[in-house]
């Protein structure tokens, strides 16, 4: 079966300053073995991304290794408000966080998130990291801002309630969900781990997993929010929270297809043609990826292109692989091997 090629528009590429991790050759070698042909990375590197120095540095490395298209995120701090229009053009997007995260970005103080809607171009998306009530803060922001926001992974019940209501007004709010808060929930914690089931937002109720589901009709997109984290960090002390999800969300979802709970249209449209929609991506010509629909298997982290060595979903049969990958007319993946080089991808905001 021939489907357009997926784009992810939140995962973390560790690439500058944790490429133990990941970096730009390893965690689009996932993309593609995913199914993946666009990639929008997070800001939360090491340094973040907030400038144009950091910007540069981040993009120079996507250049010379990316094997799929890209583009990169800026992320919204306390010191550059007024630098970063002038970067808008260049960026993925800017990435406001709001809530506790992995990394230096939190941004506590409401005046700062008023300076960036005010000053961040209206046409450039804005991506929020906001749980709870800052979630129900920054839609009404976005509203009295009269400006587009996208929610990044909404993963309680409380949360998407509030966005179908916003949606209903006619406000200008997106949101995605990931894999695992739609296949995982806190009863999967005892199985996992203490270390490796630390994921923000954390895994939630049975009763939230299925209010996600219920209103499919308010998710515009499935985001992986790739973000990987070694087995050894993950099982040390201190386990920094983050999953893994370029190389397993196909399958989740083509499960679920199969299984009657989503329809292919529902699938393509929240990973094609909403992404590219709201990250207004441009179109990837001769690019498509063929899956084989009956094709089953259990997902096992020794096969994957990740860095980080180990996934959520060890163990579980899915049905349906990505067996070859076309981008922009060039063979990217066959039957497990990635075939596109470092360099090959583009960034689809030069
Ligand atoms: O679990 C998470 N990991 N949530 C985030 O917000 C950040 C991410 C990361 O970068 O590891
Ligand atoms: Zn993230």
């Amino acid at each position: 079966m021939q489907l357009p090629g997926l784009i992810d528009p939140h995962v973390h590429l560790r690439e500058p300053g944790a490429t133990h991790k990941e970096d730009w050759d390893s965690g689009t070698a996932a993309a593609l073995a995913g199914g993946f042909t666009a990639v929008l990375a997070m800001p939360n590197t090491r340094p973040p991304v907030t400038d144009g120095g950091t910007l540069g540095q981040a993009l120079d490395a996507a250049r010379r290794k990316a094997r799929c298209d890209y583009a990169q995120y800026l992320g919204a701090g306390a010191d550059n408000v007024e630098l970063l229009p002038q970067l808008a053009e260049q960026a993925a997007g800017l990435k406001m966080y709001l809530d506790q995260t992995y990394g230096p970005l939190r941004l506590d103080d409401m005046s700062i998130w008023m300076a960036h809607f005010k000053h961040w171009p209206r046409n450039m998306p804005i991506v929020a990291h906001a749980e709870r009530r800052s979630l129900a803060a920054v839609i009404l922001m976005a509203a009295l801002f009269d400006r587009p926001v996208h929610l990044a992974h909404v993963s309680l019940r409380e949360e998407i309630l509030l966005i179908r209501k916003a949606k209903e007004k006619g406000w200008k709010v997106t949101c995605e969900v990931t894999p695992h808060h739609l296949f995982l929930t806190q009863e999967d914690v005892p199985a996992l781990g203490p270390g490796r089931s630390e994921v923000r937002p954390r895994l939630a109720t049975a009763a939230d997993q299925a209010a996600l589901w219920e209103n499919l009709e308010v998710i515009d997109c499935f985001a992986t929010d790739h973000a990987p984290h070694t087995l050894a960090e993950k099982d040390g002390e201190d386990p920094p929270p983050g999953y893994p999800g370029l190389e397993t969300a196909l399958a989740l979802f083509f499960t679920a297809v199969q299984e009657g709970r989503l329809t292919l249209e529902d699938l393509l449209a929240r990973m094609v043609t909403n992404p590219r929609r709201i990250f207004h991506l441009p179109e990837q010509p001769e690019t498509w990826i063929e899956v084989e629909p009956q094709a089953s298997w259990e997902i096992n982290a020794a096969q994957t292109y990740t860095r980080c060595g180990w996934t959520p979903f060890e163990g579980r049969k899915v049905h349906g692989r990505v067996r070859r990958v076309v981008l922009r007319g060039r063979e990217a993946y066959r039957d497990g091997l990635v075939l596109a080089p470092p360099g090959f991808g583009r960034n689809l905001r030069g």
